[in-house]
């Protein structure tokens, strides 16, 4: 039975991840955590050949004690660069790769993002440290050989149950029965990702390492314009709601960031000055999908997997999404609170 280790498995894309390889009972899988009480690790310390290691994921004493009986044949890395920041993202994720090269792990798979600053050829508009942190880790990796241990990156995007917190609508304060989407997309489309899937093309990738060797899969649901996307809320709930295309001073003064200033990456020193705030995290973030830059293989991710959940229609219709807020993001519930607000005001 191959042993999996997962960074970031109890998070919102780390259950489905263990979830999709703990299924059958092929996999034997551990999950490190700082806290091995929360609900997240109760629940998935229920499922059949995970074992929970505690210990904090960005500290090396931690790492080499998952590391330590050389029995790890594969690493599923998802860093959280909400929490640590766009510098340490980019040094742990290298650290890690280094780490599981030394302890003779077989497949590396990197939880990765888009590199947006590159994508817009560096002008600052895009910039967005959550994005870029993972997309320069990725620019690492892709460098390195496959021999003797391989890599595979899935670059993902927004999750599609961000409709039901970062996403969702909100009443219209001057007509409450109107649900109202905002965001500063303008005509864009924006790539989402429902997290099922997602654990499914991990587990893809466990299960084909020489298919996945040396691939960086950018995976999504649809890319989506919210004008579509609220048309067919409107469809299938029967609800009066609208798209509004806000500006960025628009959308940083709603609330959805209790704190814009704040810097992103708060478990760190948030005196270091390369850390990003809220409000230029964000702005690069939603340039980027306004601007159109990244591109999806949707024929190949039909061929990976024939089954997956093709569109936004298609997910709303699974799950029966009526807009109501229901959480999603573990960091939501804990410290990101300080300064992530979720109800924006129109
Ligand atoms: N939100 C999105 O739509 C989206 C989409 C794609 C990618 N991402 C990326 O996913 C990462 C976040 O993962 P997630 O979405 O699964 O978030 P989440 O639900 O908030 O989970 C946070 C995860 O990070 C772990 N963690 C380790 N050290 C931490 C620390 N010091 N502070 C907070 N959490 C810590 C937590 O583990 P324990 O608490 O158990 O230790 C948990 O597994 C970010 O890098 C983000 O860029 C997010």
């Amino acid at each position: 039975m191959k042993t999996i280790l997962v960074i970031g498995g109890t998070g919102a894309q780390g259950i489905p991840v263990v979830k999709a390889l703990s299924s059958d009972s092929q996999y034997a899988i551990r999950v490190l955590t700082r806290d091995p009480t929360s609900p997240e690790s109760t629940q998935l310390s229920a499922l059949p050949n995970v074992t929970l290691i505690q210990g904090n994921t960005y500290s090396e004493p931690t790492l080499r004690h998952a590391l330590r009986d050389g029995a790890i044949d594969t690493i599923f890395a998802n860093t959280n660069g909400f929490a640590i920041g766009e510098k340490a993202e980019i040094y742990w994720g290298i650290r890690l790769y280094e780490l599981a090269r030394e302890y003779r792990v077989r497949h590396f798979i990197y939880a990765g993002l888009e590199y947006a600053s590159k994508l817009g050829g560096f002008d600052p508009k895009y910039r967005c440290g959550h994005l870029d942190a993972k997309g320069k880790v990725v620019e690492f990796l892709s460098a390195q050989p496959t021999t003797p241990m391989t890599w595979s990156v899935l670059t993902s995007c927004m999750y599609v149950e961000a409709l039901t917190e970062f996403l969702r609508p909100v009443p219209d304060p001057k007509d409450p029965g109107l649900l109202v989407f905002a965001v500063p997309l303008g005509q864009g489309k924006c790539p989402l990702i429902y997290l099922e899937d997602y654990g499914r093309y991990v587990r893809w990738m466990v299960d084909h390492p020489g298919d996945s060797s040396g691939l960086v899969l950018h995976v999504a649901t649809e890319d989506i314009g919210w004008g579509e996307l609220v048309e067919t809320f409107r469809e299938l709930t029967g609800k009066r709601a609208v798209y509004r295309d806000v500006s960025l001073e628009e959308y940083f003064s709603s609330g959805i960031f209790r704190i814009p200033e704040a810097k992103v990456g708060r478990a760190m020193d948030s005196g270091d000055d390369t850390l990003v705030t809220y409000r230029e995290n964000f702005s690069g973030f939603w340039n980027t999908w306004k601007d159109d830059l990244t591109k999806r293989d949707y024929a190949l991710l039909d061929r990976i997997l024939p089954t997956r959940v093709k569109s936004i229609r298609e997910w709303m219709e699974l799950v029966g999404y009526t807009g109501k807020h229901a959480p999603v993001l573990k960091d939501y519930q804990g410290k990101a609170k300080e300064v992530v607000e979720q109800r924006v005001v129109v």
